[in-house]
């Protein structure tokens, strides 16, 4: 008999996954334009850094909304002391207008129905404890986000049943693979409460088209389960089409809302994932009501709903910041896909999110999987850019990889191309196969001085954001 629970002990975690050696690379080897160029480039977190001035000259004009400022600390009292699970009206308000004009305006939602999460991670946990019990399943189709495996299942007992999509269609979600998937889950005596998804897509960049939606609610409306929506990147699009929510298509069809549920979070449109601002948006009742009381194990803190409520409702803040995030998305966007093409490699034509969905299947010397983690291998270890393989996304097919391009600065980004063209070009001059070289050497073209980092001199920045000990990348959460 151990002595700590079932959930202490199961492993569910993921901490064992294979993909956290990346993180461990970049951990004990961060790269750093002049104190450690041969580093390590972290490419595999899913950051909107590209807008932080915009937040930070908005917090320099608005100093009463900090609270812990001369200007705010009148408010301060009422906000330390204010705990109740309904969050402040004036933040539902503001989340709630803040999610409509994400969507273009297209849809309202209901600052009462409004939940709080600790992130999406806490939300997307908090609606599976509504929704299913342990032994039951939910359907994710493929590639989805690594943490799912965590946030659904760890704690809540509820198990994954995957929906396979391919490159074939673009990886689109068809019926038939839904069906596939329900009738095998049925077969093996498996419960499934529902299907949850996530538009705009990580870790494709893209979003969901109206007919596949549509389709969607069809099928979850037949069999009677639940849809969630994992709404994340609803506002990090940068080129068309837009994106559609699920609230904008559920307006239009004849189906029982009370299977309808949104989750959303301000971590990669406004960039603040350190606020842990995580939304539970259901059309049922009930659902409301018992997400309210669990979001007691995680609320978001008053001081920042406080300071939310405020940034959101400055309408001309807000639309200056999206249409600006948009743009610099866009650029970011273009100098990776176009570079990445004139060295033969090809992505998947995104439209939203932080990331490119890299094609390298013709690096590889065998279409299998083990042939994709000797590539990833030689990518973290020899290239020195911690990308994130498709099989961590449980992609069936080799060959693709995730690469994050919105969490580093200009030059990062111009040395970690040079890495990819340096790895291809030697590639082909030497004819030998990329995937199973072994002495790459990163950066050769470039003349900055390698000095090796102790990872105690680092400057906070340098190190993992997410981990408060830089030596355990298993503490960081997935994104
Ligand atoms: C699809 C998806 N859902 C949820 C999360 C978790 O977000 P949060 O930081 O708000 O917990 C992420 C983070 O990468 C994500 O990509």
């Amino acid at each position: 008999m151990g002595v700590l629970s079932k959930i202490a002990t199961n492993n569910r975690h993921g901490e064992d996954s294979p993909y956290f050696e990346g993180w461990k690379a970049f951990d004990r080897n961060p790269f750093h334009l002049t104190q450690n160029p041969q580093g390590v480039i972290q490419m595999g977190l899913a950051e909107n850094q590209l807008c932080f001035d915009l937040i930070e000259d908005w917090i320099r004009k608005n100093p009463y909304a900090s609270i812990c400022t001369a200007e705010g600390v009148g408010e301060f009292k009422d906000i330390a002391n204010f705990q109740d699970y309904h969050g402040l009206p004036e933040f539902r308000q503001a989340v709630a207008n803040f999610m409509g004009r994400v969507r273009g305006g297209r849809v309202t939602f209901d600052p009462d129905r409004i939940v709080m999460g600790g992130g999406a991670t806490g939300a997307n946990e908090q609606i599976i404890f509504c929704l299913a019990d342990p032994g039951d399943a939910f359907l994710v189709p493929t590639p989805y986000y690594p943490a799912f495996d965590r946030d659904l299942g760890w704690r809540t007992g509820v198990e994954i049943v995957p929906v396979h999509c391919d490159s074939s269609n673009k990886f689109r979600i068809t019926r038939a693979a839904l069906e596939e998937a329900y009738e095998k889950a049925r077969e093996a005596n498996i419960n499934v409460k529902g299907l949850i998804i996530t538009n705009p897509s990580n870790p494709l960049g893209i979003t969901l088209d109206r007919d596949t939606l549509k389709s969607l609610v069809s099928f979850i409306n037949e069999k009677n389960i639940h849809l969630v929506c994992d709404e994340i990147y609803a506002a990090t699009l940068f080129c068309s089409p837009k994106f559609i929510s699920i609230a904008e298509v559920i307006q239009e069809m004849d189906c029982n809302h009370d299977l309808i549920h949104i989750v959303y979070s301000l971590s990669k449109d406004m960039g603040l994932p350190g606020f842990r601002v995580g939304i539970v948006y259901s059309y049922n009742d009930e659902v409301v009501s018992c997400g309210r009381k669990m979001s007691s194990f995680g609320l978001v803190s008053s001081h920042t709903q406080f300071f939310l409520a405020s940034m959101l409702s400055d309408d001309e803040f807000v639309e200056t910041f999206l249409a600006e995030s948009s743009k610099r998305l866009a650029k970011r966007y273009h100098i990776f896909t176009k570079r990445l093409e004139q060295v033969g490699i090809n992505c998947l034509k995104g439209n939203a999110g932080l990331f490119l969905w890299m094609d390298l299947r013709h690096l590889l010397p065998q279409k299998t999987l083990e042939a994709e983690m000797k590539l990833w291998h030689t990518i973290v270890n020899n290239v020195k850019l911690n990308v994130s393989p498709g099989s961590s996304f449980r992609c069936q097919e080799p060959g693709w990889f995730r690469v994050c391009f919105a969490n580093m600065d200009d030059e990062t980004v111009d040395i970690a191309l040079k890495r990819i063209e340096a790895f291809v070009r030697q590639g082909k001059e030497g004819g030998e196969n990329t995937a199973t070289r072994k002495h790459w050497q990163p950066n050769l073209r470039l003349s900055l001085k390698s000095r090796k980092c102790d990872q105690g001199v680092l400057s906070p920045h340098m190190m993992s954001p997410h981990s408060p000990m830089p030596k355990s990348p298993l503490v960081l959460a997935r994104t």
